[in-house]
């Protein structure tokens, strides 16, 4: 399974935590070369240090400082002289009533999840030669694929990504550009302990459903299946992610399910079908 990994040229944007970090260890036995990135540089030295992988670099990097991205995507592409592989992953979240958010908080998050993406794409794409292969893989979400109440701004970045880089697949279908769209369902991240209230204030709390959700590392070996089997756009996680189908099939059903307190629904469905058809194996209970 891993051979396709093996001498990859691999960056990976949001790699000091959660899904990231687990992309970072599932790889680096993969025989890759791997350059990782994200704000917190100690954290990501100390994630070095704990491997005993020899190629493996450590670029700091903030998505939101737009001014920093095209010097150091060139700089990402020099050191292993080219990329292969891009996981566009970082990510914040913003939980909080569209009536309480502030506009600035919300733009904020659109630098991270969307535009940061977007800019070091382009410089990518200007990097790329025409006979070049590329793989970027970005991290969507559920409310990628479907509004959810308190998280506006996050399913409206999320559904961004969709739109844009689907855009992007089409336009340059045949020119060595490989375009994934992941979508994890509930991954026990910090994601909702460092996220952001409306107000900008740091929320500090684990979401309940993503306390109860899938592991990290288990959601990053889950991607790199989907992107080694070429799969455009997947789900990775637990029930929640036939929310995705029956999101497409009966819209209806889905947004009477989602107007309220839908993972506590989603949890009784759970309990439902696993009294129905006995105890699932592990790796799918999460
Ligand atoms: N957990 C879930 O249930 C879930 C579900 C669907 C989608 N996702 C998506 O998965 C991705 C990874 O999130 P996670 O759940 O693994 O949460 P996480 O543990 O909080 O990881 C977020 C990563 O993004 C990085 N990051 C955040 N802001 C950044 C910035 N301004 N510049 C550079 N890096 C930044 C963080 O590193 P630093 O703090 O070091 O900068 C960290 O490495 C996100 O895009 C998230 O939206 C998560």
């Amino acid at each position: 399974m891993m051979s396709f990994w093996k001498d990859k040229r691999v960056w990976i944007v949001g790699a000091s935590s959660g899904i990231g970090e687990g992309l970072v260890y599932s790889l680096a036995k993969s025989g890759a070369k791997l350059l990782l990135s994200s704000r917190n540089e100690n954290r990501l030295l100390e994630i070095v240090k704990s491997l005993s992988a020899s190629d493996i670099g450590v670029i700091p990097l903030d998505i939101g400082d737009h001014r920093q991205l095209n010097n150091l995507t060139q700089q990402a592409w020099e050191t292993y002289s080219g990329l292969d592989v891009v996981f566009l992953n970082a990510g914040i979240s913003v939980r909080d009533r569209v009536v309480d958010t502030e506009v600035e908080v919300e733009k904020k998050l659109m630098d991270v999840n969307f535009w940061g993406p977007v800019i070091i794409s382009k410089k990518l794409l200007q990097l790329k030669t025409d006979q070049g292969q590329l793989h970027l893989v970005v991290t969507s979400s559920l409310s990628g694929k479907y509004g959810v109440p308190k998280l506006a701004s996050y399913a409206a970045s999320k559904h961004a990504l969709h739109g844009y880089f689907e855009s992007l697949r089409a336009e340059t279908h045949g020119n060595g550009l490989f375009i994934h769209l992941a979508i994890p369902g509930f991954v026990r991240t910090d994601i909702t302990v460092n996220g952001l209230n409306g107000d900008g204030s740091v929320n500090g709390k684990m979401q309940q459903a993503l306390a109860k959700g899938m592991d990290p590392l288990t959601c990053a070996q889950g991607i790199l299946v989907e992107v080694e089997k070429g799969k455009e756009e997947f789900v990775v996680g637990g029930m929640e992610r036939h929310t995705v189908w029956l999101s497409r099939l009966f819209p209806g059903v889905m947004k009477k399910m989602i107007r309220s307190n839908p993972v506590q629904k989603l949890e009784k469905w759970k309990q439902y079908f696993l009294k129905k058809n006995g105890p699932k194996p592990l790796s799918d209970q999460n």
